[in-house]
This record gives C-alpha cells, sequence and structure tokens, in this order.
C-alpha cells in the first residue's frame, strides 16, 4: 500500500473513532445556542458562498436529484444558498433550520420567489412538521445530532414524510458520512440508488441517493 493511501486509511479510522465515541455528547454542544451564537457572529459562517469546494460538492448533490422531483424537504436549510439552486431549478422547497438567524437571511434572500419557498424554524430532532415530499434532502447537518439513538427515529420521519417512491439525499463528509447514511439503510425502507465517495483535496464526502419502497 502506497504511504499517501496508508495515512488516509489511517486519518479515516481515527475520524470515524472519534465520531463514535463522541455521539453521546453531540447533542450537548450542537444545540440551538451553538448555531444561533455562530450564524450572529457572521453571516455564512461556514464560507458556503465563495468556496470553490464546497460550489462543487452543491453542483454534485444538485445533479443527483430526480426529474420526478418537485418539492423537496431541506432539513438544516442555512441561510438558503443551496436552496436557491434548487429554487433556480423550479423546484418547490420547503426549508427548516434550527436558527432563527440562518432563517432570516435565507427570508431576504427569498423574497422574489413567492410561493415556491417555505421556511420554517424547527429542531430537527424533536419537532415534525406536516406535509409529504418528493425528496428530503439532509446535507452536512446529520453529524452534529448524534447517534442511531437519534438517526433511527430520523430514518422513521423521513420515511413518513416521503411519498412512495419519494427519494432521501444525503451529503456529508467521509468516512464518517458512510457510517450516518447506512443507519438509514437499517430497516430496509430505503433501497440504494446510487453512493459515490468524492477524494478531494480538501475533504473527502459521500453522497447517497435512497428510494423509499
Ligand atoms: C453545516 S450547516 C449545513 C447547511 C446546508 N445544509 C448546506 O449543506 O449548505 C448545518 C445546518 O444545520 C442546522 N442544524 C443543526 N442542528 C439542527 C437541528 N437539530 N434541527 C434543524 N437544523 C439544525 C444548523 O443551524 C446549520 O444551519
Amino acid at each position: 500500500m502506497k504511504f499517501n493511501d496508508l495515512l488516509r486509511r489511517t486519518k479515516s479510522n481515527l475520524e470515524n473513532l472519534g465520531w463514535r465515541l463522541l455521539t453521546p455528547f453531540l447533542q450537548l454542544y450542537f444545540n440551538e445556542k451553538h448555531f444561533e451564537e455562530l450564524y450572529k457572529k457572521k453571516p455564512d459562517p461556514w464560507n458556503y458562498e465563495n468556496y470553490e469546494f464546497e460550489k462543487e460538492k452543491y453542483q454534485k448533490t444538485l445533479e443527483l436529484i430526480p426529474s420526478d422531483v418537485q418539492t423537496i424537504w431541506e432539513v438544516g436549510c442555512s441561510e438558503g444558498l443551496f436552496t436557491q439552486l434548487l429554487l433556480s431549478k423550479g423546484k418547490e422547497v420547503f426549508g427548516v433550520d434550527i436558527s432563527e438567524t440562518a432563517l432570516l437571511r435565507a427570508q431576504e434572500r427569498f423574497k422574489d420567489f413567492g410561493d415556491k419557498i417555505h421556511l420554517q424554524k424547527l429542531d430537527i430532532t424533536r419537532e415534525d412538521i406536516d406535509g409529504t415530499f418528493d425528496l428530503v434532502l439532509a446535507s452536512e447537518i446529520l453529524y452534529y445530532l448524534g447517534g442511531k439513538n437519534i438517526l433511527l427515529p430520523l430514518e422513521e420521519k423521513f420515511y413518513r414524510h416521503l411519498r412512495p417512491g419519494g427519494y432521501l439525499l444525503l451529503c456529508h463528509f467521509y468516512p464518517s458520512g458512510k457510517i450516518i447514511h447506512d443507519i438509514f439503510r437499517e430497516n430496509n425502507r430505503f433501497q440504494e440508488v446510487s453512493e459515490k465517495v468524492t477524494h478531494h483535496p480538501h475533504r473527502d464526502y459521500i453522497i447517497t441517493l435512497l428510494k423509499r419502497q
């Protein structure tokens, strides 16, 4: 094995171990206060707007959305950067986020999009919304929430809010993202449509598209 591959594999294993060890404590730290403070400190805290890496990741995620999808539940929509791309493709988006400040910025961004956009403040682990959608999108959010005890109830929630044959689109850093995405397959209610790991000099990531039975 080449040295670089060995280094990458070691880093991956350590990252997975770290995530598994931390899962019981994630909600103590990554709560509403944490995200609200982040957004209050500065807009676009992860610099999504100007980062080529994020633009490329958004594009790859966008390309996977099947053409028969019209309504999307975007979980953790932040200030609406990805939401904007969805709207520009003519989709109707129901965006939820735990941060009021992020949603106010999203609202400002979407002044001209009329009834194609619906925003709601919501903690996805504790609250629910109404409606059935063609696709649920969860990008760079699930690793903040916790382990199986939190993610399996979310699997049930996503299943319930999707029409039969609807899609679940997940995008997270790899390798912890692989463990997370696999949890959504455990109940055999979602079938894999595609899964791709992108190895990137900045960070590896995985995008998984699942279909509800
Ligand atoms: C890293 S950002 C990702 C934003 C967006 N999905 C993207 O990929 O560009 C994570 C977002 O999830 C939101 N979030 C974190 N925990 C949440 C929860 N329990 N319920 C709803 N939103 C949450 C945060 O406020 C933040 O906007």
